[in-house]
């Protein structure tokens, strides 16, 4: 009989027991249907600062958001400015009480100006009085919203609440477009690269007709290059033009593509007949480059039509097709010009071997492959000894070549 009793007494108290929890897990679930806006789930990982002397101050404000965001809290100026310096990504929003004694709000205000703090990060001032030039200033100093004492706490939820989101969302349309500008970038820089790679393709298989050294147009390239980087020759283009003259200079004898064999690969000197069709690789290249529409929109394009028909006049007027003389050639065909005789002379060719550093020299000096701008002369000697040095190996090569 004691022990049914006691069988009675287990099964009451598992009652009561199930009971208090359930009413337990009832009120809760309740309550925070009924006083918060948002649940426990949808709480973000947001954290907001509260600068504030006063701790009763601070416990209403903590109270206020803290189902909304992480609640961090300083109790002066000094501490809540080195709190936002250290962790300069991780407030979504500042509330800065304006009577703090040592550094004010205001004072603080300032001094986040200062560092750009205000650009990045929503600040609500908090104050019992509104005196109008404190109201000014603050919004002067870039401060979002005044929020009044006593804090109606509904009211200032909802108003920091839509400015942090603002600020969330500007946030994100600027790394969108952020993350856009660099995709351009790459897929533009990409498109270079692949137009690159075409042109040298295609002046690799000039040379390869042409029996010309290997690497002539790199060569080119690389000199057209260091000289209007490294002197006064170029002081007035821009990277960009540079770049663009660089690239269209590999495109120099793209005309040599229409000359015949017998005539480009001849072993001996050209008959006077057979120089005038050498000569035509200047027109026809250009003929050739307007007939790649896919060139047109390119940058360099226009350079590369110049530096194709103009890259062996001279500037006594002596050289062709048109004879232009001085300042009638273009900077960039007058450079190119320069580069691609200093390559011929330190090179092998088929009709001739290579002459050493000192001849070439001598040889552009005395102007025996025509006459240049004296100014580029100068310059292209102040950079001779480093351009000189990418021959040092080829000079190798074409030992072990030879043996
Ligand atoms: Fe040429
Ligand atoms: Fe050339």
């Amino acid at each position: 009989m004691e022990k049914q009793e006691n069988i009675w007494d287990i099964f009451y108290l598992f009652i009561v027991a199930f009971t208090i929890d359930f009413r337990v897990k009832f009120y809760y679930y309740k309550n925070m249907k009924q006083y918060n806006m948002y649940s426990l789930e949808e709480k973000t990982e947001k954290t907001i600062l509260i600068i504030d002397n006063d701790a009763v101050n601070r416990a209403i404000l903590r109270k206020t958001f803290s189902d909304l965001y992480t609640i961090r809290e300083e109790p002066s100026g000094y501490l809540g400015i080195a709190e936002m310096l250290n962790n300069q990504q991780l407030f979504s929003a500042v509330l800065l009480d304006v009577e703090i004694p040592g550094m004010s709000g205001i004072e603080i205000l300032r001094h986040m100006k200062q560092i750009g703090l205000v650009d990045s990060l929503p600040v609500f001032l908090i104050t019992a009085e509104q005196q109008e030039h404190v109201v000014k200033e603050a919004y002067d100093l870039g401060v979002m919203d005044i929020i009044e004492k006593p804090v109606i706490p509904y009211l200032v939820r909802r108003r920091v609440q839509s400015v942090v989101e603002l600020f969330e969302t500007r946030k994100f349309l600027h790394e969108m477009v952020e993350t856009q500008k660099v995709e351009l970038m790459n897929q533009s820089n990409q498109i270079l690269l692949l137009n690159q790679g075409m042109i040298e393709a295609l002046a690799t298989a000039i040379q390869f007709r042409d029996a010309e050294s290997g690497g002539h147009v790199n060569r080119i390239f690389e000199i057209t290059r260091f000289i209007l980087e490294n002197t006064d020759f170029g002081k007035d283009l821009s990277q960009t033009d540079i770049n663009n003259i660089a690239l269209a200079s590999i495109m120099h004898d793209v005309g040599k593509i229409a000359i015949p064999d017998a005539v480009l690969t001849k072993p001996g000197k050209l008959t006077p007949e057979e120089f005038e069709i050498m000569k035509t690789h200047t027109t026809k290249g250009v003929g050739l480059l307007e007939n790649i529409p896919q060139l047109q929109n390119n940058e360099f394009y226009e350079y590369a039509c110049d530096i194709a028909w103009h890259h062996h006049e001279r500037w006594d007027g002596k050289g062709y097709p048109e004879g232009l003389k001085g300042d009638e050639i273009t900077p960039w065909s007058q450079v190119v010009a320069l580069a691609d005789v200093y390559d011929a002379l330190s090179c092998k060719r088929v009709y001739k071997s290579a002459f050493s550093r000192k001849k070439v020299i001598e040889m552009i000096w005395a102007g025996q492959c025509g006459a240049f701008n004296p100014r580029l002369i100068d310059c292209f000697f102040s950079v001779e000894g480093e351009i000189s040095k990418m021959y040092r190996n080829l000079e190798q090569e074409e030992e072990s070549t030879a043996v």
